[in-house]
């Protein structure tokens, strides 16, 4: 059984408790969908609630760390070097059609490096969690990557853009270079829990350019902490304030980055 650290109690008695409420929402979508209006204020307001409950949580916790969070304003705290990034509901779009894939997503950037991260699913009540250093875990479970080396056995996750993204027809040519080497893809709908798959081994890879830091940041950590390489999709250094990334073991990663090269060349 893995120790927790102070830290990461905090950070996990904080999504465990936004969770509740969110999941009694979560099943209130379902006779949303079929009122006329449809459920989309009130999935706004569990997604504004559910960032005001993170943040009483862990600034009652830790009152010097300050916030960049999807759904609240930019908060520099006492303590300027240190802030948490906060996604409180990642994979919206699923929740408001009932479907129970998304997850609250918190990580802690200390100087520019997030250095703890946690992606709680809160229907299937799995928190991946991680510290740099330490090694990622699902519950009490530590992770690996997965092992598959050849991309005709590999399962990838993505993410498409939004229709009116200029990047749709870019990303179309990338989908078809990987589709044609892969097992299978999947597009799940959000990209904190792709990240925190690939770190358990599900996803062999994920590819996923036009995110925000708030996506990603959790999922980076536990993904390089499971022992994935993580790079940008040009296979450049720090992915997270260019929300664009890939993440799977070396081999996979390395022949995910050719394709992607390829399919880029003018
Ligand atoms: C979205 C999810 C999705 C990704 C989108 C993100 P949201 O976040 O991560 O998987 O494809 O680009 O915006 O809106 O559900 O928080
Ligand atoms: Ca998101
Ligand atoms: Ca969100």
């Amino acid at each position: 059984m893995p120790r927790t650290s102070p830290l990461m109690n905090v950070m996990q008695q904080a999504a465990r408790k936004a969770s509740r409420r969110l999941v009694r929402d979560f099943g209130e979508i379902e006779n949303l969908q079929v009122s006329r209006k449809g459920p989309g204020d009130f999935v706004t307001a569990a997604d504004v609630r559910t960032d005001q409950k993170l943040r009483e949580s862990l600034e009652q916790a830790r009152p010097a760390i300050g916030f960049l969070t999807e759904e609240g304003e930019d908060v520099v705290g006492e303590d300027h070097t240190r802030r948490w990034i906060i996604d409180p509901i990642d994979g919206t779009a699923n929740f408001m059609h009932g479907i129970p894939m998304f997850a609250i997503s918190i990580a802690l950037e200390e100087a520019g490096e997030v250095t703890a991260a946690l992606v709680y699913a809160p229907i299937s009540d799995e928190m991946f969690w991680a510290e740099k250093g330490q090694g990622a875990y699902l519950n009490d479970r530590r992770l690996r990557v997965a092992a598959r080396r050849h991309m005709g056995d590999a399962m990838i996750g993505t993410g498409i853009p939004y229709l009116e993204n200029p990047k749709n027809s870019e990303f179309l040519t990338e989908l078809s270079a990987i589709l044609t080497e892969c097992a299978g893809i999947r597009r799940m709908g959000s990209a904190a829990l792709d990240l925190a798959y690939v770190a358990a081994g599900r996803l062999d890879g994920f590819w996923h350019t036009g995110l925000s830091p708030w996506d990603i940041a959790a999922g980076i950590l536990l993904a390089r902490e499971a022992g994935a390489m993580v790079s940008r999709t040009d296979g450049g250094g720090d992915p997270l304030y260019k929300g664009d990334v890939l993440a799977a073991n070396e081999a996979i990663h390395s022949r995910m980055l050719r394709l992607l090269r390829q399919a880029r060349k003018p």
